[in-house]
């Protein structure tokens, strides 16, 4: 039987990274490095039964194999700055917000004008170059919900094997309130430690958009953080991958400060026509539409100003009419146990035009023509 054993581990590495700290504070340079030592090899094994992020923590027990080198050089304490006091616990919760992701280019439809700028950045960035050409540090994600921010930040973590930073801005303000600049540092030292890694702020208005108004201290702080890191990161190593992608729906909430600090403006709209087809591909994926003319569904998509989210939906919704259809007494079974249920299939069928006129009733895109329009705007005055 395998046992997990990362857990008992970690706890172990907590314990041993306070007992350093605790060391290296009273100036015991003789211990501190044992424990500097002890954390390393704590990683080492942790990094043996997590192949996923084997190189990750790889990486940090070699950071600790330096620190206890430079414990014995210097003899002194304080050497490493981001494993002294209380940063540790920042880094820590920092590495808790790096996410897997399965989504690849592939999972996106439509979209290629920036599916290619986002690749073009990235591949920029791991290129050897001269000095003077410097890859983008942000980007910004603006346009309607749903169109697939999110899932382009994901797809670019996800192609690259770079180490994705999960960061909503309200929930690391409501966990470390009054210390969330710190969080930002840790962040930072977090994604220069796992480089090449994507720093992605999701619902980034929430930050920005109250900066002139009564924002409160915390965001206030907050925000200049992490505009100073993403200021300061091309000067620290170069070679290093660390995009911060930032996405938002209301592009007009941000300040100039903070625009400025985001050259590029991607705009990712509602689908066109082709882009919507490929959209009902991918989520009817594994079920027959040969049956279906594509192209006028896809018309009809964008008639109906909807979003990638949208076609998502309208597909569910499709295809639960025709589940209905061919199981007519599904709810009966519901007195079976479950071990029973799993000897059983659900009858489907392929998916038919009848199918989904149903869903277009119920799918109604939040949209209007008008936001649509004030897009446009900001587009124009603002965007690449
Ligand atoms: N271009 C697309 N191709 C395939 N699926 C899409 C596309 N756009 C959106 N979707 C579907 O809609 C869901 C929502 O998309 P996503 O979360 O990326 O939107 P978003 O732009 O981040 O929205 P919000 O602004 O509300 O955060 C996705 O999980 C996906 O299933
Ligand atoms: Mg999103």
């Amino acid at each position: 039987m395998k046992v997990d054993l990362t857990g008992a581990l970690n706890s172990m590495l907590q314990k041993t990274i306070k007992e350093y700290r605790a060391a290296d504070e009273c100036g015991d340079t003789r211990s501190a490095r044992t424990k500097a030592l002890e954390c390393a090899g704590l990683l080492e094994q942790i990094a043996q039964s997590s192949p996923g992020q084997r190189e990750i923590y790889m990486k940090r027990a070699q950071e600790w194999r330096a620190i206890a080198g430079q414990v014995e050089a210097k003899g002194s304490s304080k050497v490493v700055e981001s494993a002294g006091t209380g940063e540790n616990e920042f880094l820590t919760y920092a590495e808790s917000l790096i996410a897997t992701t399965p989504v690849r280019w592939g999972d996106i439809g439509g979209l290629e004008n920036v599916k290619r700028l986002m690749m073009e950045t990235i591949v920029i960035a791991g290129l050897n170059k001269p000095d003077s050409i410097k890859p983008w540090k942000g980007i910004l994600l603006f346009g309607p919900p749903g169109t697939g921010k999110t899932l382009l930040a994901a797809a670019a973590a996800g192609s690259l094997n770079a180490t994705f930073f999960d960061v909503k801005a309200d929930r690391v303000l409501s966990k470390y309130f009054g210390e969330s600049s710190k969080m930002v540092s840790g962040l930072y030292a977090a994604a220069r430690v796992h480089s090449p890694s994507i720093v992605f702020v999701d619902e980034f208005d929430a930050l920005s958009q109250s900066r002139g108004g009564d924002t409160s201290e915390a965001t206030r702080k907050l925000l200049s953080t992490l505009l100073t890191e993403l200021d300061g990161l091309q000067d620290k190593k170069s070679g290093q991958l660390l995009l911060t992608l930032a996405a938002t729906n209301t592009p007009w909430d941000l300040d100039p400060a903070v625009l400025s600090r985001f050259p590029r403006r991607i705009y990712v709209t509602l689908p066109d026509p082709e882009a919507c087809c490929e959209i009902l591909k991918i989520h009817t994926k594994d079920l027959d539409c040969s049956s279906l003319d594509l192209g006028a569904l896809g018309a009809r998509c964008v008639e109906n100003l909807y979003s990638g989210r949208d076609i998502q939906n309208l597909c569910q919704q499709a295809i639960w009419h025709m589940i209905r259809e061919e199981n007519t007494n599904l709810h009966h079974l519901a007195e079976l146990p479950f071990d029973e249920l799993k000897e059983r299939s659900l009858k489907v069928r392929g998916l038919r035009a009848a199918d989904f006129e149903d869903a277009f009733e119920k799918i109604r895109s939040p949209i209007t023509r008008s936001d649509l329009e004030r897009y446009d705007e900001w587009m124009e005055k603002f965007g690449e």
